[in-house]
């Protein structure tokens, strides 16, 4: 079926493929029980194949208590019974194969649910054989947490457990605790689990928090980047530290080599989530450098520049120079504001997130939208009574809740716009007709359609291994490269520009917006992209 990736780089099956996130609980929902999930998302596979994916990403499916729903995983081999059955995982493996596509899996080894078992032994006993699984420590001298390190999600990173009368680490919630990756028997049982997957076909992982796992054993305190003030975000203060302990540790590297070989074996690939809040490419570039480790590392700066000329520019400029073939990047996420939101909202919003994409996916990089972004859904605004989300529930003031980029998906007009006959886990928002699938569905000039024939166009004509050249510079606001015979060019500033392309390129293939090509000539209005081919 593929082509055999050892001794080949980072390279495999997936270069040149185009990724969808399906976050589960909101993609389709087969038993009416207002969650998504593994039949609905059978049930709507042909959809994916129809709009040209190549990879789906699916979010995790594993028993789990749901305290950050589904993050926290209490059995690693099995499926949640809100989800389905090992065997509708099967159906859903052999079916995207059917189709021509392949199924990354999110794998989450930083944390387990504090009710997976190895946990619950952990916690019974300082001599408990689990103990060492995580990272139990005494209350510092002044009986207060071991140090000052914070957790993602607001407040400390350690809990007090009366039982024992120690802490124990979570970068997360207190509901997912740590795993001690410095622990050999923490090491062989993900090898059992990667193994498990791996025999049941899957085509690769993504690795969530993959900058988290080892941690430095000294536990010193993270020294602080920025003052800290009462009014600041729990995203914030976790970003006005520098994590120089508890993150991105050189031992993070030793396990994806381990499991490398593992993923090579079976042709898979090992996709991390290097999420660094410093957005430093260099450091996410070391996760795939040496091609031995990660085969791609997902890079979020893409997914949080504005929309802007200059950050544009630094932001790819600097990935491309740090990691020039082996990144990955979303548009939007189940865990940030979707795109059109975050670019303005509105018919504005949307456009300008249409003409990123065109930049996201003619960039070399494995690129990813996530689940809507084709129909150019907003997030929409959760009241606070309606709020799900544990970030937003333990911060008075609901800041930094991801509910609003997690409502289900509108499939066609009518009950829950036909994501289910239950209520939905999540309010569904005021969705027009226009944004169904149904409808832009049959509408050519739809965003959908629009999506379909980039990935088209993508497929067909980008060779994935052409290099890029920048065809214009930081003091411009078009963002222009060539990649072979293909022009790419995105108006980012605020007003109309012109670009001098050679006189042979005069064919369009794709525009977004306003562009017109003539005599050599590029012009594009705002927020406009296009893709141009020469005409002989
Ligand atoms: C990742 C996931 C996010 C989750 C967190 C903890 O960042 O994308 O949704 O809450 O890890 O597992």
């Amino acid at each position: 079926m593929s082509k055999f990736t050892l001794g080949k780089g980072n390279s495999g099956w997936w270069d040149g493929a185009i990724g969808y996130e399906v976050y589960i609980r909101s993609f389709a929902d087969s038993n009416g029980d207002g969650i998504g999930d593994l039949l609905g998302l059978v049930s709507k596979l042909d959809y994916l194949a129809w709009l040209g994916v190549d990879l789906v990403w699916v979010s995790p499916f594993y028993p789990s208590p749901m305290a950050d729903f589904g993050y926290d995983v209490s059995n690693y081999c099995d499926v949640d019974p809100i989800f389905g059955t090992l065997e509708d995982f099967d159906c859903l493996v052999a079916e995207v194969h059917r189709l021509g596509m392949r199924l990354l899996i999110d794998l989450v080894p930083n944390h387990t649910s504090s009710q997976h078992e190895w946990f619950v032994d952990s916690r019974s006993s300082i001599d408990s054989d689990k103990r060492g699984f995580y990272h139990w420590r005494d209350p510092s001298q002044n009986g207060g947490p071991p140090n000052n390190w914070v957790s993602h999600f607001g407040g400390s990173a350690w809990t007090f457990d009366e039982l024992t009368e120690q802490y124990y680490l979570h970068l997360f919630l207190p509901e997912q605790p740590d795993l001690n990756w410095n622990n050999p028997n923490v090491v062989k049982e993900f090898d059992n689990i990667l193994k498990f997957w791996l025999s049941r076909d899957v085509d690769g992982f993504r690795i969530d928090v993959a900058q988290g796992l080892v941690k430095n054993m000294l536990m010193a305190d993270n020294p602080l980047r920025f003052p800290l003030h009462k009014d600041m975000s729990p995203r914030e203060i976790f970003a006005s530290y520098d994590h120089r302990y508890d993150l991105d540790q050189s031992g993070n590297i030793e396990i994806y080599q381990r499991w490398r070989k593992v993923a090579d074996e079976n042709d898979a690939l090992l996709l991390g989530e290097v999420y660094l809040r410093d957005n430093d490419p260099n450091k996410v570039s070391r996760y795939v450098a040496s091609k031995d480790s990660l085969h791609r590392a997902f890079y979020f700066a893409p997914m949080h520049v504005p929309w802007s000329p200059e950050p544009m520019w630094d932001t790819f400029r600097d990935a491309l120079d740090a990691a020039p073939e082996d990144l990955s990047w979303a548009l939007s996420s189940h865990d940030d504001p979707r795109a059109p939101t975050r670019f303005g909202g509105g018919k504005e919003g949307k456009q300008r997130a249409l003409a990123y994409s065109v930049l996201l996916l003619f960039l070399p990089g494995l690129p990813f939208i996530y689940q809507g972004d084709e129909l150019g859904l907003e997030s929409i605004l959760v009241k606070p009574e309606d709020q799900a989300d544990p970030v937003a529930l333990r911060n008075e003031d609901g800041s930094d809740g991801r509910d609003g980029a997690r409502s289900p998906i509108p499939w066609h007009v009518g009950e829950n716009f036909g994501f289910s006959t239950g209520k939905p886990w999540l309010p569904m928002g005021d969705r027009s007709e226009e944004e169904t699938v149904d409808s832009q569905k049959f509408d050519e000039g739809s965003t959908l359609f629009k999506y379909k024939e980039l990935f088209q166009l993508r497929a067909e004509r980008l060779d994935p291994n052409s290099q890029l050249k920048w065809i214009t510079s930081r003091d411009s606001s078009v963002i222009a490269f060539t990649r072979a015979d293909i022009v790419c060019a995105i108006n980012v500033g605020e007003q109309s520009e012109k670009l001098k392309l050679g006189k042979e390129m005069s064919d369009i293939k794709f525009s977004v917006g306003d562009a017109v090509v003539s005599d050599g000539i590029l012009e594009l209005g705002l927020a406009s992209a296009a893709i141009i081919m020469s005409g002989v």
